[in-house]
């Protein structure tokens, strides 16, 4: 059986969160506040946090809750809220993704916004915590403006803050294609590489096959509609590339836990790994909580568990030297 206690003392690590996204009703007001924004409420529980259905509708809760995240202090508080969370349930490693064009556009400088994820970052080793940066481009915004915010990042990847590039947002015409030359020229910089290609979207199993065979991506985020296309998902799995699934955010955006292909990836060998993507918009629903949660639902064992675990950290981009450690 199943408990808490077992989740919650599991190492695992984290691959599928976004920091923003992580910004609980609690701390949005209390940035407000500090900053002086009206968010029109008086308190933290009349925060909506509410949206119906699809990516879109997520995504304008999404981009509205950030606006109160101004200073230093206020990406530091977030990041460090977030890791001290981790800390308690046996994360050992994060790779958090973050969204700079998301604050650059409304005039927060790009220093501001990773000086205090970073610095949170580096007070969090004192937890036993090891967190890590994802730059995610917004698909929704040109390529002119992911290119402006890759030379804005080049000292800071330079630096060994920034490990990894992603690609996030609204995914409608926004294929992966799109960014195809930037995702080469950052490849050649020595970044990783992943690409979100969410459940059921228009087109959605051409963008995975662009992420896999034209970008070649070390992981997929999300990426659970291959299991349409039995080549490209053997394809997948002989190149051991990693899926980032986040089934309370399925639940939340879709409706459904999307656990008929995570299960069947999972039979089938994927590195299938358990995330949060959200959880301040997801009812707080942690890391901890989608493994416990769908493993209650769906009857996974503790070896089942221990698998996904084992994933997680096999798909990660800590060094093989750390990743033995954990396997
Ligand atoms: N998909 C795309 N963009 C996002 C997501 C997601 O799940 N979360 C935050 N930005
Ligand atoms: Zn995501």
């Amino acid at each position: 059986k199943i408990t808490r206690k077992f989740v919650d003392g599991l190492p695992k690590a984290e691959l599928h969160v976004h920091i923003e996204g992580t910004l609980e009703p609690d701390l949005e007001f209390k940035l407000a506040k500090r900053n002086g924004i009206d968010l029109g409420v008086s308190s933290p529980d009349q925060i909506n946090r509410s949206y119906k259905y699809g990516l879109a509708a997520f995504l304008k809760s999404y981009y509205a809750g950030m606006q109160t995240l101004i200073t230093e202090q206020d990406f530091y508080d977030l990041t460090w809220a977030y890791l001290k969370k981790m800390a308690k349930s046996s994360v050992k490693h994060v790779e958090l993704f973050f969204d700079p064009q998301a604050h650059t556009s409304r005039g927060i400088s790009f220093s501001t916004v990773i000086n205090g994820i970073h610095q949170a970052a580096v007070d969090a080793r004192a937890l036993g915590v090891d967190a890590q940066l994802i730059m995610c481009f917004l698909r929704d915004f040109s390529k002119e403006s992911a290119r402006k915010t890759l030379i804005q990042a080049k000292p800071y990847h330079e630096k060994g803050w920034i490990l990894g590039l992603g690609l996030d947002s609204d995914e409608h015409h926004n294929p992966p294609l799109k960014f195809m030359m930037l995702f080469a020229k950052a490849k050649t910089e020595g970044y990783h590489l992943t690409m979100h290609c969410d459940p059921d979207q228009v087109d959605t199993l051409k963008h995975i096959k662009q992420a896999l065979e034209i970008i070649e991506v070390e992981r997929i985020d999300h990426g659970v509609n291959i299991v349409a296309d039995p080549d490209l998902m053997d394809f997948a799995i002989q190149k051991q590339l990693g899926f980032t699934i986040c089934p309370i955010s399925n639940l939340y955006i879709y409706h459904d836990m999307k656990a008929k292909p995570t299960l069947e990836l999972l039979k089938k060998g994927a590195l299938v790994s358990f995330n949060s993507d959200d959880p301040g918009y997801m009812g707080s629903n942690y890391i901890d909580d989608n493994y416990y949660k769908f493993a209650e639902k769906y009857h996974l064992s503790r070896e089942d568990l221990v698998k996904i675990a084992k994933n997680s950290f096999l798909s990660s981009w800590i060094s093989n030297t750390a990743k033995k450690f954990y396997l």
